[in-house]
């Protein structure tokens, strides 16, 4: 399923112009592999022009460069905080003339949850490096209809000139330079009326999706000079919603005779048919589409043919994925965007679409033929029975808007769904002994969101709490997981902790809300992550928030989310903990098992009797929003806080506090192994102590080196997670928004201290501290409002559904309702079926 990002909004930070001496200790940093992607993957385009040469675009986790050996290379790891929004790529475009250029269309969110503009990232060495050019207006990489396109287009007779359709009703834009510098097209007026859901108050579903794709005719032109024919798909139902330019954009006209019957998510051409494809279906995606088409406009002939593949009652999905083989014109492939049941569907011609075969048939319900072997080698954890298969067995996918054939080799194949990448190299198989490979090739693709991460004394060294796709116990870090946490299985995982005292125990806590799950939301491990048991202690429907398990690991304290704080021993039910804020960032003494810590707005507190009861302690300064209390796995009372205005300690189990000097605001902090045995654990930082970065200290916060660097931002650091391991002096692993995990190792010599910062390091204090008023004119604004992209779920129900029909799921708007006879099952979060009563 798709990635939802938990973007705290970006921070709009201001370089700090003080004189803090941080030096900087170079960092081998590597992906912790997952190996399945482990999201969305909206985009995927070969080059028509260089051999081998193909692009993967994510939305939220930046853009990938294939590699000959099937692997990816990730592009946009550079993205700091500054820049989290270039992780969220809406288009793609690779130039057909000069193949080292490579335009991405960049941005996140059109609504309020992304403050700033979008941007064109152009390269000219296949994506080594970027300039970034900025729009006028907001770009939505991880918007509805994001699998639509692609909206950014080169020309192939003269590549200085691009054209790319933005959302929002901006319309049409042409650069003439490269992307240098854009104009918008004014005789392009249908700018697209589209929206998923106008009530939707978070402007998330609310927005135009725009102009969904643009495709250049270049067999209409000659090689130097413009190409004429341009279409121009939009996200309009109902009227025209295909145009077309036959003077390089100068008028333009909808193309007579078409169906506007649905939304238009693909437009690819087969140069040598002089034919336009086109993939249509009833909503924008990803998520959705319960009807579709598939059409041919012949070019010379100005007709359109429908080609769809099935009909009447097989026809249960809108359409997505739409692939040419240049190779072998009239050859091509369609897939179906959302067939939810039992599996996804693709389908392929030989003869322009005439006739198809699908990738399976029903042999006797329910027995499906197969033509394909499934291998999830590469990631194993995916499959047969991955998460959110109920009822099991979905292999193919779902959210399959990237189709892609290599125009070089009519073998190779690839296509993008909800959760990793497929293809195979056998593809000509389909047509002779109707038998391909689907195979997982996301490998190098890392882009799951990260909530939480636990690096334990024994057992696995890293454990992780995954959106989407419910967490591992990473047994290795180099090699995939063969299988995430099941029993109970979850969508997301929120938060994980474990026993101080007893460090194999292990606590998650769900975060179900986005996905209706329902049931006990708090499981218990107590074989490092191996096995898991529901926390029968939970109450139903009580989800997601934060968790802290007690040094003895009996006691479990969960900040849920909308049920405040709560308490639990040995399993028995949970209990209200009203003397602690329901917002509290919260932690457990890794020693006392009765001990716990809470932190809200300016306030420490501090539970002596295992959580039932929360005293206020003392003051974080003018901190307004804690984010995390991390506690010396060795000394009971020794806390540190990060906050919006810094990081904070104390030594007596927060009575008082000593501001660090130098550090104006501080996210996600950890405690890992001491520089030397028996010292004090080296503490790591995601903060801005002179700019915002990854810092690591020695000395208890006096002296920082930064240990991230030019190749390597994280993206949103508000975001983001970290855990350092107590097992590996100056290793840390950072747990991402869109870009998996990290793990860092000091490559470099660690720098002399500096005494600069130690300088004017700050005495205890319970107020202000003068660090903090050393930097007070710091403008910085941040906000800790937690935004996902969660679609609408409100179904409205619109009468009875028919035997077999899709009546539920997420944003399904139709009857819940099911004819005399069937009953509406369960079947994935997003679609539920009229099956026989
Ligand atoms: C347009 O498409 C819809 C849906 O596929 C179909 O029912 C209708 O007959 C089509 N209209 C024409 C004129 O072909
Ligand atoms: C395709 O090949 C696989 C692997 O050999 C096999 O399991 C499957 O049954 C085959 N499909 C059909 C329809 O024969
Ligand atoms: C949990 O949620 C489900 C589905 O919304 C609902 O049917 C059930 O009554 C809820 N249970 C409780 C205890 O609230
Ligand atoms: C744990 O903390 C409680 C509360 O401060 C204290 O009464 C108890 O003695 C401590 N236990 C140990 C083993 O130190």
């Amino acid at each position: 399923m798709d990635k939802f990002s938990f973007v705290r909004l970006a921070i709009l930070t201001a370089f700090v112009p003080i004189a803090l001496a941080v030096s900087t200790q170079q960092y081998n940093w590597k992906n912790v592999k997952i190996g399945g992607g482990g999201g969305f993957i909206p985009g995927i385009v070969f080059n028509p022009s260089q051999k081998g040469l193909a692009f993967a675009r994510t939305d939220i986790g930046g853009a990938y460069k294939l590699n000959a050996d099937d692997s990816w290379t990730p592009l946009l790891d550079f993205a700091d905080d500054a820049r989290w929004n270039y992780w969220g790529v809406d288009a793609l475009a690779t130039d057909p003339v000069e193949p080292n250029r490579l335009y991405l269309a960049t941005g996140m969110y059109t609504n309020s949850w992304d403050p700033n503009n979008g941007q064109i990232l152009i390269s000219t060495d296949t994506g080594a490096t970027f300039t970034p050019v900025k729009l006028p207006f907001k770009v939505g990489g991880n918007m509805p209809g994001r699998g639509m396109g692609e909206r950014l287009a080169v020309d192939p007779n003269n590549n200085k000139i691009l054209f790319f359709g933005a959302r929002s009703g901006n319309g049409l834009w042409k650069s003439t330079d490269y992307g240098s510098t854009w104009s918008k097209v004014s005789s392009f007026t249908n700018t697209g009326t589209y929206i998923a859901d106008p009530t939707d108050t978070s402007g998330y579903n609310s927005d135009k999706i725009g102009i969904a794709w643009v495709t250049f005719d270049q067999t209409s032109g000659k090689s130097g000079s413009a190409t004429p024919r341009i279409f121009v798909g939009v996200a309009n139902k109902g009227s025209s919603n295909i145009f077309v330019t036959n003077d390089g954009g100068s008028t333009w006209s909808a193309v007579a005779g078409q169906n506007t019957t649905y939304l238009p998510h693909k437009g690819v051409l087969s140069p040598s048919e002089k034919v336009l494809y086109v993939s249509y279906s009833d909503g924008a995606g990803p998520y959705d589409g319960t009807l579709g088409a598939v059409y041919k406009y012949n070019i010379a002939s100005s007709t359109w043919t429908d080609i769809t593949p099935v009909s009447g009652s097989d026809l249960y999905f809108g359409f997505g994925g739409v692939a040419v083989d240049l190779q072998k014109p009239g050859t091509l492939m369609v897939a179906a965007l959302n067939s939810w049941w039992p599996d996804g569907q693709i389908f392929r011609s030989t003869d322009s679409g005439a006739t198809w075969s699908p990738l399976w048939a029903w042999q006797s319900y329910p027995t499906m033929n197969k033509y394909y072997t499934y291998s999830d080698s590469l990631a194993p954890w995916l499959g047969p029975n991955y998460v959110d298969t109920t009822p099991g067995d979905k292999q193919i996918g779902w959210m399959m808007e990237a189709l892609v054939i290599d125009p070089f080799d009519s073998n190779h194949w690839l296509y993008g769904t909800g959760a990793t990448l497929y293809g195979g190299h056998d593809l000509l198989k389909w047509d002779t002994t109707h038998n391909v490979t689907i195979k997982s090739l996301a490998d190098g693709i890392e882009e799951t969101s990260i909530q939480g991460l636990i690096s334990p004394p024994t057992g696995p060294s890293l454990l992780s709490a995954v959106g989407d796709i419910g967490g591992f116990a990473h047994v290795s870090l180099t090699s995939p997981p063969t299988t995430g946490f099941t029993n109970p299985t979850w969508p997301t995982a929120s938060d994980i902790d474990f026993a101080g005292n007893k460090p194999t125990n292990i606590k998650l806590a769900n975060m179900g809300e986005c996905y209706s799950s329902t049931g006990k939301q708090v499981a218990l491990s107590t074989d490092s992550g191996a096995t898991w048991n529901q926390d029968y202690g939970a109450a139903d429907n009580t989800t997601g928030g934060k968790v802290a398990l007690s040094a003895d690991g009996d006691t479990v304290l969960w900040r849920t989310n909308g049920n405040g704080v709560m308490v639990s021993q040995y399993t028995n039910a949970f209990t209200a903990v009203p003397s602690l804020p329901s917002d509290a960032a919260i932690a457990s003494d890794k020693k006392n098992n009765s001990i716990f810590y809470g932190a809200s707005q300016s306030k420490f507190y501090l539970s002596t009797d295992g959580g039932k009861t929360f005293a206020a302690k003392g003051s974080l300064g003018s901190s307004t929003s804690p984010v995390k209390v991390v506690v010396n796995p060795s000394v009971t009372g020794d806390v540190w806080v990060s906050t919006d205005k810094g990081i904070f300690h104390s030594t007596d189990s927060g009575s008082t506090f000593n501001a660090l000097s130098g550090v104006t605001q501080a996210w996600a902090i950890a405690l890992g192994a001491p520089a030397k045995s028996g010292g004090y654990p080296a503490l790591f930082a995601a903060a801005n102590i002179g700019g915002v970065g990854y810092f690591r200290s020695d000395d208890q916060g006096v002296n920082w080196v930064k240990i991230n660097d030019a190749n390597h931002g994280f993206g949103s650091a508000s975001s983001n997670v970290i855990t350092a391991d107590p097992r590996i002096y100056g290793r840390v692993y950072i747990g991402t928004n869109g870009r998996g995990i990290f793990y860092g190792d000091a490559s470099g010599a660690s720098p002399a201290p500096t005494s600069t910062v130690s300088s004017t390091a700050s005495s205890s204090t319970t107020s202000k501290s003068s660090s903090t008023t050393a930097v007070s004119t710091t403008k910085t604004t941040s906000s800790t409002t937690t935004s996902k992209t969660t679609t609408s779920s409100s179904p409205t129900s619109t009468g009875t559904v028919a035997g077999y029909g899709q009546c539920g799921g997420m944003g399904w708007t139709g009857g819940t309702v099911c004819v005399a006879g069937f009953t509406c099952v369960y079947s994935n979060p997003y679609y539920s079926q009229c099956t026989p009563s």
